[in-house]
């Protein structure tokens, strides 16, 4: 009987058969152990010399790594293995044959582990981190399905820059000029309109010369918009949909936080609401922790965020930012014309910003004014303005980045591990 790894739970005591490749192998004169892996999970396949007919044991003790192979054995349950069961081998066929796999059980730098991120993706932990970007994704999908949101697709092909012009993908339009999309936002703000409460989920590109370890050029974002929503209320979705994400991986992901020795305590911890603080407060406190590179008026850099984050055992929004270090389109403060109504949402243990939301202009003078102040009055803004002519209402919305919401839930230090085939400033290869 076929089956795979996954499965294998439900034929203990019957002889199935798996498709696999040898991950790793370890042998002796009279037993060999095969490290399989499917794609679905991973198991230890066990092939004792005495049990099995010579040419079996042979083809299992000569197989080398990431070779193809059907396997034939009797699942038995296995207490010391964290998966629960092996395979007690009885027949071994070689599919196809791998000659030098080039990434073996030794340790690798990290540039030849990239320059093989086509294979190395098949490596337990790159595995594992794939899985919880997988579980991610389908929790988003509940939470946004269940609490009433229809996923509306923007355009990657547009003709305006959103989040400033400075890191922007150009590209030719037949005759026109055109950008990679930096965020759907725009896009949402008219689906909103139209169908209340929306969200997306798709590709974003900043050509942006940063190298850190929270920055991709090519990234994946949620964008949830909700029309009558406003500045409170914006916050409340996102701390409630962050913990059901979260919250998510821990119950259908714990096989993988084990793989990647990741602390689940602190994931557990990660519940609504969240604390907040104005940015007034997190520039004072940066102050007084020693931080005199940094006043009001400056954006954040990466070490400021982690010092906030440090604080709490929690995300941690930072609330309502200089009017100057933020994008047109955000309401103003009701009483103060220097911050306006935003908040980032800092991940813990030094993960950065994870969430940029805000609630939007809905006046359309003030969002005419806006955009010269910008330098962005043009017929590319046409459409967006006019939101603002027919039953403009408030309206709120933010951006979740997938890759840095899954490096800190899986614990992987550098976002290039959160992504099958990272874009960074260096490489476009593989
Ligand atoms: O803060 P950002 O630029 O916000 C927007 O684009 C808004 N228009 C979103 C909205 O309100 N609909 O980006 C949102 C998030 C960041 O918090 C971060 O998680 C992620 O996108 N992000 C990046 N992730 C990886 N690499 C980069 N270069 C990123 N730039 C932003
Ligand atoms: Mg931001």
């Amino acid at each position: 009987m076929k089956t795979t790894i996954i499965e294998v739970h439900k034929h203990v005591g019957e002889e199935v058969t798996i498709g696999a490749w040898i991950a790793n192998k370890r042998s002796s004169g009279k037993i060999a152990f095969l490290q399989l892996r499917d794609g679905s999970g991973f198991i230890q396949g066990v092939v004792v010399k005495a049990e099995v007919e010579e040419s079996v044991f042979q083809a299992a003790k000569s197989v080398t790594q990431e070779t193809s192979v059907y396997v034939t054995g009797i699942v038995r349950e296995d207490e010391r293995s964290p998966f629960g069961y092996e395979l007690g081998v009885t027949g071994v066929e070689v599919i196809h044959e791998a000659v030098d796999y080039p990434i073996t059980p030794k340790n690798h730098g990290t540039e030849f582990l990239m320059d093989n991120r086509h294979l190395w993706l098949r490596s337990k932990k790159q595995h594992a981190i794939m899985k919880i970007r997988n579980e991610v994704i389908r929790a988003t999908y509940e939470f946004f399905n269940d609490n009433g949101f229809s996923k509306v697709d923007p355009p990657i092909l547009t003709g305006s820059a959103p989040e400033g012009t400075s890191e922007l993908f150009a590209t030719k339009y037949f005759d026109e000029d055109a950008y990679l999309s930096q965020s759907g936002q725009l896009y949402m703000e008219a689906a909103a309109m139209a169908l209340g409460k929306v969200f997306s989920f798709g590709p974003t590109f900043r050509a942006e010369k940063s190298k850190t370890r929270r920055h991709l050029i090519e990234f994946w974002m949620i964008e949830p918009e909700m029309a009558f929503y406003e500045f409170e209320d914006n916050l409340v979705v996102q701390e409630q949909y962050v913990s059901f994400i979260v919250q998510s991986v821990v119950k259908n992901c714990k096989l993988e936080l084990g793989i990647l020795d990741r602390d689940v305590s602190k994931l557990e911890k990660i519940q609504s609401p969240f604390p907040r603080i104005s940015y007034d407060d997190a520039i004072k406190f940066l102050n007084e922790k020693g931080f005199d590179d940094i006043q009001w008026g400056d954006d954040f850099g990466a070490p400021h965020e982690t010092a906030i984050a440090e604080s709490y055992d929690m995300p941690v929004f930072i609330t309502h930012y200089p009017t100057g270090i933020k994008p047109f389109y955000m309401q103003p403060h009701p009483e103060r014309d220097d911050v306006v109504l935003c908040a980032d949402l800092i991940a813990p243990e030094g993960y950065g910003e994870i969430i940029g939301g805000s609630e939007r202009i809905h006046d359309y003078d003030l969002l005419k004014q806006r955009l010269e102040e910008h330098n962005l009055e043009s017929d590319a803004y046409k459409w967006y303005l006019e939101l603002r002519q027919y039953g403009s209402v408030p309206h709120s919305g933010f951006g979740l980045g997938l890759e840095r919401t899954v490096a800190w839930i899986s614990g992987t230090e550098h976002v290039r591990e959160a992504i099958p085939f990272p874009r960074l400033l260096n490489r476009l290869y593989p």
